[in-house]
């Protein structure tokens, strides 16, 4: 497949719409290499700003005196070759004062020697007539992708829409229109633009096989962030005091912006207070997060909530990717005083916010002008999350069970073991539920067999125990298998503070219930052994509190340095 793409923006590759135009073509790429037989992904690109191309005269010479032919010598001559050669051509370019920017509309007005001088009626009824073209056409397909720098591509690109349903035809071509385009330049905000550009690339793979799936132009119709959000991020970018007129500084602009990505959905009923100071600079900003948004002061300052206490080269890099926030912290390359909680939670607090909108009044507008019943792939699958009870429930039926009534006991903890499957179709499974699925049919089966109850019933405890403390020797200690969760699923394994605090809490759960199984052993030769397992609940009682304790006094602790 021969795709030529034309790159119309001035900023030539550093361009955010061919970053689009980039993700578009990997997408081509993938899709036409996994097609038998299909020839690979043939590209030729056209810089514009490059080009060597002069104005049309109007002279009409390409059409009385030399057919086809311009009289001026320059670059167009292998533009139209191009062109002529494409199965693809893709149109890449900026929106400028609501239409393309003046270098391609100067290339556009420049394939008048490929069209006839003869009027045509259209078949697709746009406008009142037109030039058939000089060479045959048909078969080859044109893409439209632009960017813009308003919030939202709808309302902005009629001029454009007009444009192309003109020169290619009502329907006959692909356009990817996208607001908050700007943002595609911004590091900082990586993980929405790259997200964005991910259905850029998967409406490539789909336009290889026919036309873009409606999942994909719903997604591609979603504005990066909401209007208030990116305004404010906008605005703060220019480096101007919007009051005063005056520059601000590197570390305003970038404390205004960490500002505009605060969601104000994770409100909490009282305002924070989170004060930055960038210590290397010596520079303090307060940002107020409130119910209503969020707003930065420069003095007048309240009582913080949180401090963070950075140079700003850390934070900035933190930012952009360039290190983990929580291995900084590890490293102490940066303090917290305060309440701790801003920072474990700051994917609610600053998240990427993305915007839900569909295609109406207020999100971007794909316009994939193709009826696209293309399948897709979709990029996000809903991940399944672990839990807990799965893996405790057997656990606590037989101990409890099996102390009452030996026999019945066992006969329900062996029901309780069947049932675990049935919760892998709402959650996702560990190895822990399935070995303590498998654990306590065994020690049940032992029961049932005539082991003594007093006997399997410790160990039990001791099983228990120790499947808990053996993880503590290898990679992933076993609570942080369920209590990622909270903190951002899988990624939370990749962060130190938050292994070596669950390091310690299943190591002290482990102790626990080595130690459980030699009081057990003796107290279930008492009269009160088949209460054993209410006696047994009362220190994981006390256990369970110090746990919700520690886990956020821990992290706080190493995070004030
Ligand atoms: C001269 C000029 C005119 C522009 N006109 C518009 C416009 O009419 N509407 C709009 O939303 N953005 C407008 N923009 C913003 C650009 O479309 C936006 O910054 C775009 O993302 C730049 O893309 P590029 O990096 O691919 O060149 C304009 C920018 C410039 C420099």
């Amino acid at each position: 497949m021969k795709v030529l793409v034309i790159n119309g923006s001035p900023k030539g590759k550093g361009s955010n719409s061919y970053k689009l135009t980039k993700a578009f073509l990997e997408g081509m790429e993938l899709g036409v290499g996994s097609m038998e037989g299909e020839d690979p992904v043939w590209v030729e690109e056209i810089q514009v700003n490059r080009l060597d191309l002069k104005p049309c005269l109007g002279c009409f010479s390409c059409w009385n005196k030399t057919p086809g032919q311009c009289c001026i010598q320059d670059d167009m001559k292998q533009v139209i070759e191009k062109l002529l050669w494409a199965d693809v051509t893709i149109w890449s370019f900026p929106l400028y004062y609501f239409t393309v920017p003046g270098g391609l509309k100067n290339l556009i007005d420049r394939q008048l020697p490929m069209i006839l001088p003869f009027m045509v009626e259209r078949e697709d009824q746009v406008g009142n007539g037109s030039h058939p073209t000089r060479y045959d056409m048909s078969g080859k397909k044109t893409v439209v992708i632009s960017t813009c720098g308003f919030y939202t591509a709808e309302g902005n690109y009629d001029g454009v829409r007009s444009l192309f349903d003109h020169m290619s035809g009502k329907d006959r071509y692909t356009a990817i229109f996208c607001g908050q385009g700007e943002l595609f330049r911004v590091p900082e905000l990586s993980q929405r633009t790259d997200e964005y550009l991910e259905y850029v690339k998967e409406a490539g793979r789909e336009f290889t096989e026919g036309s873009i799936s409606e999942t994909t132009k719903a997604e591609l119709d979603k504005l990066l962030y909401p209007r208030e959000v990116f305004e404010s991020l906008a605005d703060a970018s220019w480096g101007i005091d919007k009051e005063t007129g005056k520059k601000a500084s590197d570390g305003q602009i970038f404390t205004k912006q960490m500002a505009a990505l605060y969601q104000k959905e994770s409100y909490s009923g009282k305002d924070k207070v989170l004060e930055m100071y960038y210590t290397d600079v010596d520079e303090c900003y307060q940002i107020v997060l409130g119910k209503e948004g969020s707003r930065v002061l420069t003095d007048g300052f309240q009582t913080f909530t949180t401090r963070i206490e950075t140079p700003f080269t850390v934070w900035h890099s933190i930012a952009v990717g360039e290190i983990r926030g929580d291995e900084a912290l590890m490293k102490h390359l940066y303090k917290v005083k305060g309440d701790f909680d801003l920072l474990l939670n700051w994917d609610k607090y600053f998240g990427s916010a993305t915007s839900e909108t569909g295609k109406g009044e207020e999100n971007g507008d794909t316009g994939s002008e193709e009826n696209g019943n293309g399948s897709s792939q979709g990029i996000h699958t809903p991940q399944k999350a672990t839990n807990m009870n799965i893996m405790l429930i057997p656990w606590i039926v037989f101990w409890v069970a099996v102390s009452i009534d030996g026999f019945m006991g066992s006969l329900i903890s062996i029901a309780a073991c069947v049932l675990v499957p049935v919760f892998f179709y709402q959650n996702k499974k560990t190895f822990y539920d399935i070995i303590s699925g498998t654990l306590v049919t065994g020690f049940s089966m032992a029961v049932l067999a005539g082991a003594p109850e007093r006997i399997v019933v410790p160990l039990a405890y001791l099983a228990f125990g120790i499947m808990w403390t053996i993880t503590c020797f290898g990679k992933i200690p076993l609570t942080a298998h369920y209590s990622m969760n909270n903190y951002n699923g899988e990624s939370a394994l990749q962060n130190p503070l938050f292994m070596k605090t669950n390091w310690i809490l299943t190591l002290m759960w482990g102790i626990l219930y080595l130690l459980t199984p030699i009081w057990t052993y003796f107290i279930m030769a008492t009269k009160v052994g088949s209460l054993i397992s209410a006696i047994n609940s009362i220190l994981p009682i006390f256990m369970g509190v110090f746990t919700a304790w520690f886990q956020k006094w821990y992290p706080a602790k190493i995070a004030r340095g």
